[in-house]
């Protein structure tokens, strides 16, 4: 299904600014050698996460799901000074190769990359998040919600990607456990007193989430 008519995605790309060479040669590079190369940000949701860093100015980032380190290179553009970003990611394989490119970017020193299952490397982060991230397994979206929002600083915000989950969850029954899982985080999300929602029908749909 075509979320977002792609006669307007398509300029809208031609018409915003290009991505940084190295932020291009992750594309590349996943396109080339990864199956699953749709779960990168890309082009216009990258620069949507940059400038909405840029105006945040965290101190602190948390990303859940780094995958070829795209979207953690392009929320780093917003980072302070003294700031750091912290991205985890569950497979090694796709850690390895984040690990390669962030070495090699001007954020090597304020990014911490944790290889392992975000609940359990969660469990031993202590800190105020500024700024979060969520793009990992969709099943698990509320659990993290539920997780991170103690250690959100009033006024900082959860981008949660992938809200619209590939159209399904449009179905008034979306029938796959993830479509499921993403529909009930919307409602979760819509129904908690502690933050304001703005869902945005950015490329798969992205809720932007701010702690009162
Ligand atoms: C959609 S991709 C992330 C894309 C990336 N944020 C980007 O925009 O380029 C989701 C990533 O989450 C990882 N992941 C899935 N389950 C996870 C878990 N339980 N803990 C940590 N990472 C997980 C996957 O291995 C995958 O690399």
């Amino acid at each position: 299904m075509d979320i977002i008519s792609p006669v307007a995605w398509s300029y809208a790309q031609q018409h915003s600014s290009d991505p940084d060479p190295l932020l291009q040669e992750i594309e590349r590079y996943t396109m080339l050698h990864h199956a699953e190369s749709h779960m990168l940000s890309g082009k216009l949701q990258g620069q949507f996460l940059s400038l909405f860093s840029r105006l945040v100015q965290p101190v602190t980032i948390l990303e859940i799901g780094t995958f070829t380190g795209y979207s953690a290179l392009c929320l780093a553009k917003g980072l302070r000074a003294e700031g750091i970003l912290h991205t985890i990611e569950l497979r090694e394989k796709e850690a390895v190769v984040a690990k390669g490119f962030f070495d090699r970017s001007p954020f090597a020193k304020q990014i911490q990359l944790h290889v392992g299952d975000a609940r359990t490397v969660l469990a031993g982060l202590k800190g105020t998040w500024d700024l979060v991230f969520m793009d990992a397994d969709k099943v698990s979206y509320i659990d993290y919600f539920n997780i991170v929002l103690p250690s959100l600083r009033p006024g900082g915000f959860i981008l949660a990607d992938n809200v619209f989950f590939h159209g399904q969850v449009f179905d008034e029954a979306p029938k796959g456990k993830n479509a499921k899982a993403i529909a009930d985080f919307n409602s979760h999300v819509r129904n908690c007193q502690d933050v304001e929602v703005l869902m945005l029908p950015i490329r798969d749909g992205i809720s932007v989430i701010q702690k009162k």
